[in-house]
């Protein structure tokens, strides 16, 4: 090796949300079905990690500066999965310091950009011990998908597809690629805006709850319809079809709760200001002819999605009449967003 003790690298990536869900999985953490998400601006992970030799490996996390045990059973899984494509991991001990940009306790999960910022600083670390093993974005979204499947997408900038779409050769379960057409303007600058219902961890964890897919009832309903709902609303961005892509958003959304509320056991994430704002959401697009739409991921918060047009309009009637149903009037203001960066001279 051409080093005599500690490598550096930092790397800040996206969370993202998906409008096409992914829900259930078969092993190593491969997607049953297709999804299709936009990287996130605001809500952002930057990671540090710091390597010296070490015979026996290990590691150690902070999180904003404090050393935290929370998450290591989570790290270790992860480097465990890894580590025969990234044999630094075996032989050198690493110091991950890691922060989000959003605040904490929000319920807005950080594990697509947390994995993902972890796959790219080891992927580059390893690279910069070997050169030959050049860092290949496919192979860290792959990475990043063992972390945590959403994590795949978290690898790109804009609109991203993860799994296989027969349709689509260039697709894979493995690894996510851009969403593969040319994306109408209106979808480049959209808006997420997430109305915060609760913070709190939420009783049913997302691994738990793709868990309960391997059985569900609606198992095959589900994949044909995620599919289906993927190649339209690859159709939809390039078309720029708003009310089509509206139908679609708010049908993978309460399809997933749906599901959940359909498992063996059964469980329910929503509480009754989500379903508040769901209604108030779909009121205000009906009378004021404002395209105004949802989606939600595991938990009872709602990301209200919006045309940059509309930011004034949405953000006057948001104040007045959706603040007062989210907790502590807590709304993260977020957009499609870009693509992750290595941070140099952290
Ligand atoms: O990446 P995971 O295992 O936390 O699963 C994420 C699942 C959803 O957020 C509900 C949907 C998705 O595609 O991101």
């Amino acid at each position: 090796m051409q080093y005599s003790n500690e490598l550096t690298t930092t790397w800040q990536t996206p969370s993202n949300i998906a409008i096409v869900k992914y829900w259930g999985k078969r092993e190593v953490q491969e997607p049953v079905n297709p999804s299709i998400s936009f990287s996130l601006s605001a809500a952002r992970t930057t990671t540090k990690i710091t390597i010296s030799p070490r015979e026996e490996g290990g590691f150690l996390f902070l999180l904003d500066g404090k050393e935290t045990t929370g998450f290591d059973t989570k790290i270790k899984k992860f480097l465990e999965l890894v580590q025969g494509r990234l044999p630094i991991i075996k032989n050198h001990f690493l110091k991950i310091e890691s922060s989000n940009t959003f605040p904490h306790s929000t319920g807005i999960a950080s594990s697509a950009s947390s994995m993902s910022a972890l796959a790219f600083c080891l992927a580059d670390l390893q690279q910069q011990t070997n050169r030959k093993h050049p860092l290949n974005i496919s192979e860290v979204s792959s990475l990043a998908r063992l972390g945590s499947g959403s994590a795949a997408r978290s690898v790109f900038g804009g609109w991203n597809l993860w799994g296989r779409l027969s349709e689509i050769p260039e697709s894979s379960d493995h690894y996510a690629i851009p969403a593969p057409v040319s994306v109408a303007p209106v979808f480049q600058t959209f808006h997420d805006d997430i109305l915060i219902v609760n913070s709190t961890t939420k009783p049913v964890s997302s691994s738990a709850g793709h868990a309960l897919m391997n059985n569900h009832p609606f198992r095959d309903g589900r994949i044909n319809q995620a599919h289906t709902n993927a190649l339209n609303l690859l159709k939809h961005l390039e078309t720029g079809n708003l009310d089509a892509f509206i139908e679609l958003a708010e049908s993978e959304a309460l399809s997933l709760h749906a599901l959940m509320m359909s498992s063996s056991p059964s469980y329910t994430l929503l509480q009754p200001n989500s379903l508040i704002l769901i209604e108030k959401i779909r009121e205000f697009r009906k009378t004021n002819d404002i395209p105004v739409c949802f989606t939600m991921d595991a938990g009872p918060n709602i990301h209200l999605l919006y045309p940059h047009e509309f930011s004034e309009k949405v953000k006057e009637w948001q104040e007045r009449q959706l603040k007062p149903l989210c907790e502590e009037g807590r709304i993260i203001r977020d957009f499609v967003g870009k693509g992750p960066q290595k941070i140099i001279n952290s």
